[in-house]
């Protein structure tokens, strides 16, 4: 996607790495240090000049390293075995080269007295506007080193009224967006569970360059670390100069590098956007369904779980129930959650069983092929809930393997959820078969099963590895993702059309180091349709529609208790991965035959939503009592509409909303998706209006939102 090497000015050597809409520029010279000079709206060799002459270019070290002139952040700090703990890097060489799905730009740096080779790699992605950049580190020596830093990405920032939008969250509030002006001092974006990465903190964060940022004006850099273990983002911010730093958190987990082994860092994605934050999410969204998910391009199916329709009662005839009602309002595939497994312990609760991965004949006599058996029936698909990094106290799997579990010998053993939870040794290669084992058997067994549900409800609790030896104790966080990762390689090397969801108690691993062995993920155990509209809304900056599990569930919600319509709590569900949450014999008759056109609506809508560029249009951060947000297909035939009231006063001001990406040129005749009565639609139903009135005036909300959750759904279809 554009490499070029340009003769800057003496002997220096300038690379430009070039995207559709962006640009980095690099300055590496054999024998001298590796430069960071620009990164920004794209710019052609001309410009290269001008950028010197304007001041623009930043001419600083590319990847700083620690231990000769020490003061301030750096990227990296070692220590070589003689003890001495600094690094003098100089450029070798760089390579430029393609590969399968993008170009890479490699430069080569060695220290300039130690065996110590460094590596820095810029990425960029065929038909992306997402760039990303690693290093890897080689131990040339023939004892260990040690790792004591380690980043991804160190990237000099423009100091203006630069802005900083992230996504904290809990249980149930994951992924809350936080938008705040930065000032001078040290702001830091990190977490240290060991497991559940996201829960608290998204490693995605938005820099705006110039002010509080809008969704479709001003320059917005984006970026995210492809890591789901500890991270730490760091923006070091003076009067005069500005730091980004993003890489993997190294507090405990200093890495002993054996010789001849290389260490490397996990890629850092980054875009630059001048259409602010909405041409950040778009570029991440194409990037991700382009390159980084599993599958990222073929449509999801519209699914029921189990989960909040009988938590841990499952039994053949419930089951058999729930997917012949759901088949007869038109979903398509059936996920049993937790509560199927366990023999000498059956599952009933959070505080036995994990691990113990063998149908609970008690609940379950006809086993999986029973419940294979209902859904072929029903015509429907099947898929099963796993966790499978776990046990419990109470298991088999912990009376007969004592020693795969992380623990601390000689201290008490902390346990999880249940009181019982403990987490397996994924450093361990004999665990790291059994987790593969769990998928594996299952598949071998029932290859009919289409999807599986990947948990993970518990933190890394007790620091400590029965498999690793004293001296590496330290490489634990790490080694454990490593392991995993190899796990999750050799699953999608035999079941690549498996589909597969990533969850953690919730929306705790949504990251783009779990996303390229998965399909999808669950946003969040909270259910409640307003407040997924906050939670969703944060998602979106980074995550695709496709990926994100939104489900409609009972009508008084089980975490919130907020009863709100069933169409208000569809129209939710819709502009994400529409699914189902909910026990069906619970579901009244008018209540089924609005949820089954519900869903034809969004099997017809479906590709607009899950491959469509988001534009988001009303933010519920701002309180302006209405969110809003829209997909358009890339050639702005079609697109679906969401408006959603938030609260609801007699006298209130209850704004317009204006549309964005459609082609003002077009007519768009409008269909309500979702009428409760389908004789009687929303007054806007079957008219057409221009793209241009639609997105430069928009449409007066008051009278179609008038009522406490009221919501639209509506689609747009360009008249030929
Ligand atoms: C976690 C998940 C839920 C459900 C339960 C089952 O909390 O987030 O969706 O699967 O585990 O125990």
């Amino acid at each position: 996607m554009g490499l070029s090497v340009v003769s800057g000015i003496s002997e220096a050597k300038d690379y430009l790495i070039s995207t559709p809409k962006t640009s980095m520029l690099i300055t590496a010279t054999p024998g001298e240090k590796s430069k960071f000079q620009y990164y920004g709206s794209r710019i052609e060799e001309a410009d290269i000049p001008g950028i010197y002459a304007s001041g623009l270019a930043f001419d600083k070290e590319s990847y700083p390293v620690f231990g000769l002139n020490t003061p301030g952040e750096k990227a990296m700090a070692v220590s070589h075995p003689d003890g001495n703990m600094t690094l003098d890097l100089v450029v070798d060489r760089v390579k430029q080269y393609s590969v399968d799905d993008g170009d890479v730009t490699e430069i080569v740096m060695k220290d300039q007295v130690y065996p110590f080779v460094l590596r820095q790699y810029f990425k960029t992605y065929s038909g992306s506007d997402v760039m990303t950049t690693w290093v890897e580190v080689d131990n040339d020596n023939k004892k260990p080193i040690t790792l004591y830093r380690f980043a991804s990405a160190f990237l000099p920032m423009r100091r203006n009224d630069n802005w900083l939008t992230h996504f904290h969250g809990f249980w149930g509030g994951e992924s809350t967006q936080e938008q705040e002006r930065l000032t001078n001092g040290q702001k830091v974006v990190a977490n240290k569970d060991g497991l559940v990465n996201t829960e608290s903190d998204n490693p995605s964060f938005m820099l705006s360059m110039d002010g509080e940022p809008t969704e479709d004006a001003g320059h917005v850099f984006g970026g995210a670390l492809a890591w789901t273990g500890n991270y730490l983002i760091k923006m070091d911010v003076h009067s005069t100069k500005f730091d980004m730093s993003a890489g993997i958190n190294e507090e405990t987990s200093h890495y002993v590098l054996d010789p001849k082994s290389t260490f490397r860092t996990p890629e850092f994605a980054m875009t630059y956007s001048t259409e602010g934050k909405g041409g950040v999410s778009r570029a991440f969204h194409r990037w991700a369904r382009d390159h980084k998910l599993h599958d990222g391009n073929k449509e999801h199916d519209i699914l029921l779980n189990s989960w909040e329709g009988v938590y841990f009662k499952v039994n053949q005839k419930g089951m058999d129930e729930m997917m012949q009602a759901f088949s007869a309002m038109g979903g398509e595939l059936f996920v049993m959650d937790d509560g199927w497994f366990g023999n000498k312990y059956p599952r009933n609760s959070g505080s036995s069983s994990l691990g113990d991965w063998e149908v609970c004949r008690e609940k379950l006599p006809e086993g999986i092929e029973g419940l294979i058996a209902s859904a072929r029936k029903n015509n429907i698909k099947f898929g099963i809930w796993i966790e499978p990094e776990m046990a419990n106290t109470k298991s088999e799997i912990f009376e007969k393997h004592p020693d795969w579990i992380m623990r601390v010998n000689n201290r008490p053993l902390s346990t999880g959820r249940g009181g019982t939870q403990i987490v397996l040794d994924l450093t361990n290669p004999k665990v790291q078969d059994f987790v593969f084992g769990v998928v594996d058997g299952l598949m071998t067994k029932h290859p009919e099963i289409a999807y599986m549900k990947w948990d993970d409800n518990c933190s890394v609790l007790d620091y400590g590895s029965q498999y690793l030896p004293a001296d590496k104790q330290s490489n634990l966080y790490i080694d454990y993702q490593l392991g995993l990762k190899k796990v999750l390689e050799r699953i999608r090397a035999k079941y690549p059309d498996l589909v597969m969801q990533a969850c953690a108690g919730g929306g705790g691993r949504v990251n783009y180091g779990m996303l390229p062995y998965f399909n999808e993920f669950w946003t969040s155990d909270n259910t409640d349709a307003l407040q997924r509209i906050y939670l969703q809304w944060g998602i979106s900056n980074f995550y695709p529609a496709v990926a994100m599990a939104s489900h409609v569930s009972a009508d008084k919600n089980h975490q919130t208790g907020r009863t709100v319509p069933l169409k208000f709590r569809f129209d939710v569900a819709m502009s994400g991965r529409l699914g189902m949450e909910i026990q069906p014999k619970d579901m009244n008759d008018a209540d089924k035959a609005f949820a089954s056109r519900a869903i034809a609506a969004y099997k017809g809508i479906r590709p607009v939503v899950q491959f469509g560029d988001l534009y988001r249009l009303m933010s519920p951060y701002d309180n302006k009592g209405v969110a809003s947000l829209m997909y358009v297909v890339p050639d702005k035939k079609r697109a679906v509409f969401y408006a959603y009231k938030m609260n609801h006063l007699i006298n209130m001001v209850v704004p317009t909303v204006r549309m964005n990406g459609l082609d003002p040129d077009k007519m768009y005749k409008i269909k309500d998706l979702t009428p409760v009565d389908e004789k009687r639609p929303c007054a806007l139903d079957g008219k057409t209006i221009s793209g241009k009135v639609l997105m430069n005036e928009g449409l007066p909300m008051a009278s179609l939102l008038n009522k406490e959750y009221s919501s639209l759904a509506l689609e747009l279809e360009a008249a030929e």
